[in-house]
Formats: structure tokens, sequence, C-alpha cells
């Protein structure tokens, strides 16, 4: 019968194999900090109350785990991982359904895997176990399973014999069991072991002294990837990066050189779009269908609607909408600004704060100076209006529909529509002028 679901979430660990000023759980991969991958997971398994345990000097896993919507608990001294658990047991008050605890160093780990844990409790199991089979199963806990395929215990790599360092299915960390139960069997681990720790895993052994059942749910290595230094960072990086690129190309988009694209966790890109290599992005970008991004474009928090083009060299700043076959050219920035349909920035320009009409050509070297050196001030361009090159649009301002602006111009004033605003110094010719200037100078030549 499903019951309802709680998670526990252990950040109180000093993290120092990263070598950081910031908490380990609030490095990033993939765009959003593990601690905030740990949390997506458990909601998206049907987790509704989750509890953060930090440690005492945790203020900025505090803070990140309440923006995050949890409820935080500090577990005092590291005294271990079942120690950790027992410290969330007030913050939980008085939950009765199916609790797991994640760590916040495996960012990996998938709802599915989360979804068969509280399954096995469901169905009748004391403890389920997220167990993997490693490639190197070094330091990892070891499962040991009966001839029936029940979980006995699990022996952490420090305190096993020879024999048991043989087994290669290992713990993930990742445990759930019924609220009553788990701290019912914490109530009794104890921490006669090598490192003098309260071991959440010794719950398993536990329970099975009571007489209750274990089971173990297996998962992909990726999946439950456990990062302690930056090595581990940059492996949880790639396997995410792996499974993101697999998902884009299972769903219908074109990516030319897949080792080469960098997605985030919240990237949406549409069937047909075509991805050329080395494409960067960031957080919050939607792709829409049949859109084309060249190589070097780097995007972060907006929007690229249907068969737009970008790039290469483009870099869209956060608030940007390319319009639907809008057109973003080589070493075009563009940061909060709207490019209706069909509109065009080819050639080396940079647009902020900006709204550009449908069908407006902005020439090469436009720039909006949108920035007085305390606020942003905006520029709006009508619908199919033409920016000569190399204008400096000097916000706020507007350009009228169909309006046209000559090359060079310091626009600081409104144009209406269907306008020609020229703002430049006007030229003139000397004539013969040359040539007594290099008279000036017999004998030599500047070139
Ligand atoms: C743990 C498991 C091991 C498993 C491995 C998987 C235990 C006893 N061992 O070992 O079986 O194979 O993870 O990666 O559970 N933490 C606290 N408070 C503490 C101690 C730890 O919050 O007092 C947190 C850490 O921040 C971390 C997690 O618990 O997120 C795991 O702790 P760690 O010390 O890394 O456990 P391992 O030795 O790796
Ligand atoms: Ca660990």
């Amino acid at each position: 019968m499903p019951q309802a679901r709680a998670a526990v979430i252990l950040a109180a660990g000093k993290g120092v194999r990263m070598r950081s000023a910031r908490s380990k759980v609030l490095h990033e991969v993939g765009g959003r900090s593990m601690l905030a991958w740990s949390v997506a997971a458990a909601r998206a398994a049907g987790v509704e109350r989750i509890v953060v345990v930090h440690a005492r000097d945790g203020a900025e896993v505090e803070a990140a785990a309440k923006a995050l919507g949890c409820a935080t608990a500090v577990q005092t001294e590291q005294l271990g991982t079942g120690n950790a658990v027992q410290s969330a047991r007030e913050a939980l008050g008085g939950f009765t359904g199916a609790v797991v605890v994640l760590f916040a160093d495996t960012p990996l780990i998938s709802p599915k895997t989360l979804t068969d844990a509280f399954a096995r409790i469901e169905g009748g199991a004391a403890v389920a176990v997220v167990g993997f089979h490693p490639a190197a199963p070094g330091s990892y806990g070891r499962l040991i399973v009966g001839a029936n395929g029940e979980l006995l215990r699990i022996v952490e790599a420090s305190d096993a014999t020879p024999q048991e360092l043989e087994v290669g299915h290992c713990n993930s960390g990742v445990l759930a069991a019924g609220a009553a139960d788990l701290f019912a069997f914490l109530a009794e681990v104890k921490n006669d072991n090598r490192k003098k720790e309260y071991y959440l895993t010794d719950v398993v052994a536990v329970a099975r002294r009571k007489g209750r059942r274990a089971g173990v749910v297996d998962a992909d290595e990726a999946e439950v990837l456990g990062v302690n230094s930056r090595v581990d960072l940059a492996a949880a990086e790639k396997a995410f990066q792996e499974r993101a690129r697999a998902a884009a190309l299972e769903a219908g988009v074109t990516l030319v050189a897949p080792e080469t694209v960098f997605f985030s966790y919240d990237t949406v890109i549409g069937p047909d779009a075509v991805i050329e290599p080395n494409v960067v992005f960031g957080p919050g970008v939607t792709v829409e269908g049949g859109a084309v991004v060249h190589s070097f474009t780097h995007i972060t928090e907006s929007v690229v609607r249907a068969k737009a083009e970008l790039g290469p060299f483009a870099r869209l700043r956060p608030g940007s909408d390319v319009g639907p076959g809008a057109k973003v050219g080589n070493f075009v920035e563009l940061k909060k600004t709207k490019l209706g349909a069909g509109a065009k920035a080819s050639h080396l320009t940079y647009l902020g704060d900006a709204i550009v009409g449908a069908k407006a050509n902005i020439g090469a070297g436009t720039i909006t100076c949108n920035y007085d050196g305390y606020t942003k001030s905006p520029t709006v361009i009508g619908e199919g209006a033409f920016i000569g090159s190399d204008t400096s649009l000097v916000a706020p301002v507007t350009v009228g529909a169909r309006a046209y602006t000559g090359a060079g111009s310091v626009i600081t004033e409104n144009v209406p529509d269907d306008a020609l605003a020229v703002a430049r110094g006007r030229q003139s010719n000397v004539e013969g002028w040359s040539i007594r200037f290099r008279a000036k100078h017999p004998g030599k030549s500047h070139d």
C-alpha cells in the first residue's frame, strides 16, 4: 500500500577532500548544486517532506536547504551516518510513513531507484538498500547477501575481512525504511567499529535480529557515484553530460559532435533542432524545434524559438528571447532582449534591455548604450526598422517601425515611424590636400 514519503538528506560531512571554501554539497553538477539534485530526485519520487541534516557550522547549507523548501536539522558532532539520521528525528515531527535516506554528495540518483526502494518497504521489507556493482569496490560498504537473495548485513570496508572485501556488491548509501522502524533500529546501533562511528548501515543487521526482512534494489554505478573530491565532481559532471546528450539524441535533436555539447540540468531542446559542435547551454534554456545553433555559442536563461538561427560565436545572456526564424549571427551578444519573428542581428552587435520588432534588421556593429553606470535603460526598435551599421542607440530611446538610422549614427532621440535618422558629422572633402601634405616630406615615404 502506498505510504506517505519523506526524505532525510545527509549533508553534515566536512568534505575536506574538495579543498574548498564552499560546502561540498553546494558544488554544482549540470548547473545546479548537488544538494538541489538530491532534493529534486526525492520530490520526483513522491516525497513531500524533506529534512536536510547539516553540521553546526553549516549555515550555508542550511540557507540553501531552506531556499529549496526543506526543513533542516543540526548534527552537533559528526558521529556517523546513523547518528546523522537520528538528528533529523525531531524535524520529521512524528512522521509515520516511509523514509528514504540520501547523501547530498550522490547527485545523480534517479527518482525511479528511489521509487523502487519505497516499493520494497510498501511490499513488507523493513529496510531497502540501494546497491550497485562498482568497477572498483575500494572503500564502499559491502552487501552481505544470503542464499535466498536477502540482505543479511552491510560491512564497512574498514571493518571487513579479506573474504568480505572480495564481495563486489556494494552499498550506495541510499536506504529506505518505515519511520518508526528506522528510529527503533537506530536506537540499537552501536559504535563498536574501527571508526567508532554510529553506522546507518548497521540497521540492516538490527532488523534481521528482530526477524524482519531487508532487500536490495540495484542501480547503475553512474547513478550512485559519490562525490568526495574534485576528481569525483568532474566524473559526476561527465556522467550527467553523457546522460543529457543521450536524452537529446533520443528526443530527435541533431548533435553533430555530442561529446562537445554541454547541457544544464533543465535544458530543453525541441525535435529537429541542430546543435553544432562546441555549444554550451547554461541553466534555464529552451531551444524550440528546428532551430539551428552554430558552433561556439553560449546560452543562459533564454528562449530560442522555432527555426531561429544562432552563431557561430553568439552569446545569449539571461532574459533573451529570440523569435521564430530570427537570426543572431557571429559575435553578437544579447542580454534581456527580445527579437521579434524574423528579426536579424547578423554581425558584431550588443543588444541589452531591448525589444526588437519583427523583421527588423540590425546592422553590423550596432550597440545599445543601455547602462550609464547606475541604471539600465530600454531600447525599443519597431517592426521592419533598419539600423545602419555602427549605430549607437543611447537608451532610453525608441526607433519607430520601418525607420532607418544612418550608418555611424549616435541616436539619442526617438525616431518616428518611417523616418530616417542621421546623427553624425557631415563629411567634407579638401581637394588636393594630400599632394600639399606629401610635398612637406620630400624623399620620405610612409609606406
Ligand atoms: C558511506 C556508507 C558506505 C557506502 C558509502 C557510499 C555508512 C556507514 N557507510 O560510507 O557503506 O558504501 O557511503 O558512498 O553509511 N555524514 C553526516 N554526518 C556524519 C557522517 C556522514 O552527515 O556524521 C554524511 C556526509 O556528509 C555524506 C554521507 O553522510 O553525505 C556519507 O558519509 P561518508 O563519511 O562519506 O560515508 P562513507 O565512508 O563514504
Ligand atoms: Ca562518501
